[in-house]
């Protein structure tokens, strides 16, 4: 270690702060030219800085008052980070990285925690008198997460400014605290520090000799000024042996002429205020040791306290009489006290090297996330890209990226669809069979029973047979559960997969998304095919499948029977897609003219699937679509939706891991597992009123062991992830609201979203994002969304209720 000290001329203490901060640099400046420290390469740089200052990092931190001697002007409430940076600037010809600020307190404890691990409490008895200690981070509310400790600076110096010490305050320390340039503050302090030791002792001295109680009531002027009793002298004046005449000396250069007595009264006041000092200074630190005995559940404690100031190195009693009196009030505890050999530069110099670790880890998680950032303008292009692939998908037949559908669904309901249906509803998280019955005109008397099924992998990987077969034995479950193996019932399908349709019930799987992959079933109607396996089952439904219906269908008309503005469906689930209300004549691939609109189901999915999104899709976008099973398609689906958005969490997360960045560099075979990232673990992590170590157990419940920094990337990346899945969409919203808005020819244009899909629905900030970014990207179209309450099978059942009015079927 190499130091050179810089002394602080009086003026500037007191002056402007930019002045006080210049003259840092400048020294700084001078130092690295005195000791040829190269000003060519950038330097991390340590700050201790001995004030109270609010922090809301290491590298930041806003001065909330001044004490001591320090009153420079116009840096009360400003980051002083920040204002060295600024005098660094103004000074010039330096590279200068400032890292960290530490109080000396907090400094003292990490240079002496570096020859001791026990050292867990830093003091300091100098000019003024603080200490920091250890406490656990569940009961720091300022700072999220619970798990471990952070080191707690108490400014411990401004104990009694709320009158919890005036029962012990004399008439000397009312005096000192008036004379002071921070009345009321720092009152503990006061009664303790360098800076106001020799003061109280000459206060005191003073008023005896008034009494003529000293120097037969002689008082020199040089007695009456303030300062003249320093705290070098106070230490001198109780230096053993040397003590009564170091007293003479002292009390004849005020222009005293002491007497023996005289000296050894003196030297006794002297005594008393500096024991007082210690005697508080070790009830304080026994209230933390106490704190932290107790935080840790302990009977005993053994612990270091690293200390420094002037007060405890330069008084010949004082740190003996201090052990003494800790040792007494905590007969328990194993204290050790050791004293900071170089200060507390060495401490904060510590402090900086972890610090700058931890900013290269950050910067190099920042890069890595930066390409999930859209700026304003790439959403922008996501919107016009999707308004183009809109109409082109409207205008051509055969394989468009977005393939918009026609639904055969002419309006959405009015009130007065009635009756029984039975619906089925898959291709979400679950595949469900539902009965519904409507009431006419009595929307919230609508009954609706239900039972959840599962699709095993192996079914919905199998063959189309197998597949068929499995639904026409949930719906015979299904009937029996309800008691109505006889009944007659018509039946709408919500098939949540893309089919091409010729009329409301027959639809042909174009190909599979999301999960499944079950064999010949693409290019063929999947209405047969579930009438032939309910044929082969021997399933009594009497009443015919006559509808097959796109979730997003379902869902737009499930909520638009609560809100006739409905005239969008949303899907932000294990899949995303849309479906909206278009023009008729807009529709050029089909010769329908029944009616004037219809709802087209885009699969917007698809978008990209012709390379229109490549300049936003990333590495690992790239990674997930490839070891998909569906390789090159439903490209915007993989950027958005629930099956995916985990997996490229995942991606990342080894990506990361395998650059050291992340689970000490192990990659372990949980993090090789495709799949751990359900939706419903990233919306958990990243709860908002999750404890980091909530984030530790879920990700341990994964197989993943963390640590706290750990734990905290993790949420960094879900988030990033998920916050570009929900812009996306909402870029991909403002394309639709805005046609349909153009379409009528309005300026502005009120419309309803209805919604579902677990993304939407439990994820803590998707929502939020989706709409604010459609609000953004559509400023002339006013969106309400509406989360669908029943799922999509009552809008399937709707539209079978719709059809049978219409007399289509
Ligand atoms: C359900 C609908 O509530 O949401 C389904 O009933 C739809 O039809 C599903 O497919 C989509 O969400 P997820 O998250 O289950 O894919
Ligand atoms: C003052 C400061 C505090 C510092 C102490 C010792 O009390 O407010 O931050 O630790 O002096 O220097
Ligand atoms: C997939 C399907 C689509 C469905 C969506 C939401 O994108 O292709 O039909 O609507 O998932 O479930």
């Amino acid at each position: 270690m190499e130091e050179k000290t810089y002394p602080i001329p009086k003026e500037l203490l007191v002056g402007r702060g930019t002045e006080l901060f210049d003259h840092v640099s400048e020294s700084l400046k001078d130092f690295l030219h005195e000791k040829n420290i190269s000003l060519d390469k950038k330097h991390p740089l340590a700050f201790t800085f001995s004030f109270a200052c609010e922090q809301s990092s290491l590298d930041q931190g806003s001065l909330l008052g001044w004490s001591k001697n320090y009153r420079a002007r116009g840096l009360q409430g400003k980051d002083v980070v920040q204002a060295l940076r600024d005098a660094i600037d103004r000074t010039g010809g330096m590279d200068i990285e400032v890292l960290a600020m530490v109080n000396d307190t907090v400094a003292t404890m990490m240079t002496c925690g570096f020859d001791d691990n026990y050292c867990e409490v830093g003091l300091i008895i100098g000019t003024g008198t603080n200490a920091c200690y250890m406490e656990e981070l569940r009961h720091v509310d300022l700072v999220e997460g619970d798990e471990g400790r952070m080191c707690v600076n108490t400014e411990w110096g401004a104990f009694g400014d709320d009158g919890a010490l005036d029962d012990y305050l004399t008439e000397f320390d009312r005096d000192v605290d008036a004379a002071s340039n921070n009345q009321g503050k720092q009152i503990f302090e006061k009664m303790v520090s360098g800076m106001y030791l020799g003061e109280l002792v000459r206060l005191v001295v003073l008023k005896m000799a008034k009494l003529g109680l000293l120097f037969d009531g002689h008082v020199s002027d040089a007695l009456r000024t303030k300062g003249k009793i320093t705290t070098a002298n106070v230490a001198a004046m109780e230096e053993y042996k040397n003590g009564l005449k170091n007293t003479r000396d002292i009390l004849t250069g005020l222009s005293l002429t002491p007497s023996q007595d005289d000296c050894i009264a003196v030297q006794h006041v002297s005594t008393i205020v500096s024991f007082r000092s210690s005697n508080l200074v070790a009830a304080g630190l026994a209230a933390i040791l106490t704190r932290i005995k107790q935080n840790r559940n302990l009977r005993a404690l053994r612990i270091t306290v690293g200390v420094d100031g002037a007060v405890y190195k330069t008084h010949p009693q004082y740190p003996k009489r201090l052990h003494k009196v800790v040792r007494r009030l905590l007969p328990e505890c194993h204290v050790r006290f050791v004293l900071s050999d170089s200060g507390s530069s060495k401490g904060a110099a510590l402090v900086t090297a972890v610090a700058q670790r931890l900013a290269s880890q950050k910067r190099k998680v920042d890069e890595t996330l930066s390409p999930f950032r859209l700026s304003h303008e790439q959403l922008q292009l996501v919107k016009a890209r999707m308004r183009a692939g809109l109409e082109a998908g409207l205008k051509r037949k055969g394989s468009t990226a977005i393939k918009m559908l026609p639904s055969f669904v002419y309006r959405t309901p009015d009130g007065t669809e009635h009756g029984k249906y039975l619906a089925l509803d898959l291709g979400g998280t679950n595949f469900r069979a539902l009965l519904v019955n409507f009431k006419k005109g009595l929307q919230q008397n609508t009954r609706l029973h239900h039972k959840i099924y599962t699709i095993p992998l192996e079914i919905m990987q199998g063959t189309g047979e197998e597949l068929f077969d499995h639904i026409a034995e949930c719906i015979s479950d299904f009937l029996d559960y309800m008691g109505l193996k006889n009944a007659r019932l018509p039946a709408g399908f919500t098939f949540s997969f893309p089919c091409e349709q010729t009329a409301l019930d027959t639809g042909t799987l174009v190909s599979w998304t999301k999960g499944f992959k079950a064999t010949d079933c693409e290019g063929h109607d999947v209405v047969s095919m579930l009438r032939e396996a309910i044929k082969r089952r021997n399933v009594t439904v009497k009443k015919n499948v006559s509808a097959v219906v796109n979730d997003t269908v379902g869902t737009m008309m499930s909520c638009a029977y609560e809100d006739p503005q409905c005239e969008v469906g949303l899907i932000a689930g294990t899949g995303t897609n849309v479906c909206y209300m278009e023009e008729l004549k807009n529709i050029e691939k089909t010769e329908q003219s029944t009616g004037q609109k219809m709802c087209i189901n885009t699969e917007w999915g698809g978008l990209g699937d012709d390379g229109s999104l490549d300049d936003i899709i990333t590495p690992y976008d790239v990674e997930v679509d490839q070891t998909s099973i569906n390789p090159g398609k439903q490209r915007f689906e993989k950027l958005t939706s629930g099956m995916y958005l985990g997996e490229v969490v995942r991606q990342v997360l080894l990506d990361l891991t395998r650059g050291g960045l992340l689970f000490r560099g192990h990659v372990t075979e949980a993090l090789k597992t495709a799949g751990i990232f359900q939706t419903k673990y990233l919306s958990q992590i990243e709860s908002d009123r999750l404890a980091l170590l909530q984030v530790r157990s879920i990700l341990q419940g994964l197989g993943l062991d963390s640590t706290c920094n750990d734990s905290i990337i993790v949420k960094q990346v879900c988030g990033t992830v998920s916050r570009r899945a929900a812009q996306l969409c909402g870029a991909g919203m403002a394309a639709v609201v805005d046609k349909i808005r153009e379409n009528r020819g309005l300026d502005h244009l009120n419309v309803t979203v209805g919604v579902d899909g677990a993304l939407y629905k439990l994820h803590p900030h998707f929502s939020g994002v989706l709409q604010e970014t459609a609000r953004v990207l559509a400023p002339q179209c006013n969106v309400t969304f509406l989360p669908s309450e029943e799922g999509s099978g009552k809008g399937a059942a709707l539209i079978t209720a719709v059809a049978r009015q219409r007399g289509e079927m």
